[in-house]
């Protein structure tokens, strides 16, 4: 058989995407150099981005996989290297396109992404779980989904995606999403950062708050390359603090989905954060109940009809949307109401999320269905963003 052409090599490496960018490394300038020997041995040389990319497995083999597919092709070879710094600025200044450094690309008037934030009146009710699944679900809709782990006391969305120890690349002053793993069927998973990921030691100790905290949100949106998201999702620090003020100064574009627990107490704290977002003209896009009861595995074993006990309460997910809905002038739906399972748990701690681990349990069911509601609206409707809030409600 004869070796393939070198434009066939060429032709195989587009299809390879550099696994932070999402762009094909032919057009990152990441392939320095391709040799074919007429007895079909083929050698790439990839420059990765920066020395040590958590990545250059990844890379190796999409790129072996690849190149190796092609008819003729005896062995291939990948041999690393590393941009220098002039090529890694020329590649900063490619990704950024137009874009000026600290603009946030989603508070563009002509952005096509989604953003959602996610909050909550206080700690505890799911919030982190309800945005790790969203996105889960989102992505395997085929959305291009990115996370923003803003929630300053407690960033757990990385471990809850699976990608708990990672640490971001940058490439000079852009910052790299970290990919979580590829769904099923090779379907790209959701990109995340976290405030977390900012500090410059894992173990230190930062109290974030005021300025710095705006900084730290700024940075999150603006100096990440976050490439052509569909969706955006932010998990907000629970309550009414200085972020969902920050995010609402500077993207006051987001929707915002309110996530309650069925208590009173807490119905009422979440209902104050809905309010706050609209002051901060942002559309209170609906209300998710979560730990809404729990499917008595008695009767569930017994073969009897589902009994539904009410662990924490009833009713505080439609109390939340109904007040809202009220305050608000426009109809703030109950998006859904999410059971407790302990497989939603497992699947959080285990960093794959219930709705990709076990989407046939209830609960996956109801949170995959918040999602196609959000997420199914088509990009961007433009008429959502406009602060739709009556004129002199504030
Ligand atoms: N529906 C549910 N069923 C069982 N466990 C849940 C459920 N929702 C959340 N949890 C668990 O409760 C804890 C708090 O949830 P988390 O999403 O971290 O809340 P928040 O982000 O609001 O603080 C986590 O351990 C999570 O796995
Ligand atoms: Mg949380
Ligand atoms: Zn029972």
């Amino acid at each position: 058989m004869t070796s393939p052409s070198l434009e066939q090599v060429q032709r195989a490496l587009a299809t390879v995407n550099d696994p932070e960018i999402r762009k094909p490394i032919t057009e990152l300038g990441m392939v320095d150099g391709v040799d074919v020997t007429p007895s079909g041995e083929v050698a790439v040389k990839v420059l990765l981005t920066v020395a040590g990319c958590p990545m250059k497995e990844t890379i190796t083999r999409d790129v072996t996989a690849a190149v190796g597919a092609l008819p003729g092709v005896a062995r291939v070879r990948v041999d690393l290297g590393v941009m220098s710094e002039e090529q890694r600025s020329g590649l900063q200044g490619k990704l950024r396109g137009g874009q000026a450094a600290r603009e946030i690309p989603f508070a563009r008037p002509d952005s096509l992404t989604k953003v959602f934030a996610v909050a909550s009146g206080k700690g505890g009710v799911g919030k982190s779980s309800v945005t790790v699944n969203l996105a889960m679900a989102m992505a395997q809709a085929g959305h291009k989904v990115g996370v923003v782990d803003a929630d300053i006391y407690g960033h757990s969305v990385p471990a809850m995606l699976g990608v708990a120890d990672a640490r971001p690349t940058q490439v000079e002053e852009l910052i790299m999403p970290v990919p979580t793993r590829p769904l099923e069927g090779g379907t790209v998973g959701p990109s995340v950062i976290s405030i977390g990921m900012l500090k410059p030691r894992r173990d230190q100790v930062v109290a974030w708050r005021g300025p710095m905290l705006d900084r730290a949100l700024v940075q999150m949106l603006s100096d990440v390359f976050w490439g052509d998201l569909d969706v955006l999702l932010l998990d907000l620090p629970p309550g009414t603090g200085d972020v969902p003020m920050s995010l609402g100064q500077h993207l006051p574009n987001a929707e915002v989905i309110v996530v309650t627990t069925p208590q009173e107490a807490a119905a009422e704290v979440a209902e104050r954060a809905g309010t706050m977002a609209s002051m901060m003209k942002q559309r209170v896009v609906g209300v998710v109940e979560n730990m809404s009861y729990l499917a008595c595995p008695h009767c569930a074993e017994a073969g009897a009809p589902e009994h539904r006990i009410d662990i924490f309460g009833s009713g505080g997910g439609s109390r939340v949307a109904q007040t809202l809905t009220q305050r608000l002038g426009y109809d703030v739906p109950l998006l859904g109401e999410v059971p407790l399972d302990t497989r939603l748990r497992e699947g959080g701690d285990a960093g794959l999320p219930i709705v990709i681990a076990d989407p046939e349990a209830p609960a996956a069911v109801a949170l995959a269905r918040v999602a196609r509601t959000i997420g199914g609206r088509g990009r961007n409707l433009a008429g959502l963003q406009l602060g739709l809030t009556p004129a002199g409600k504030f």
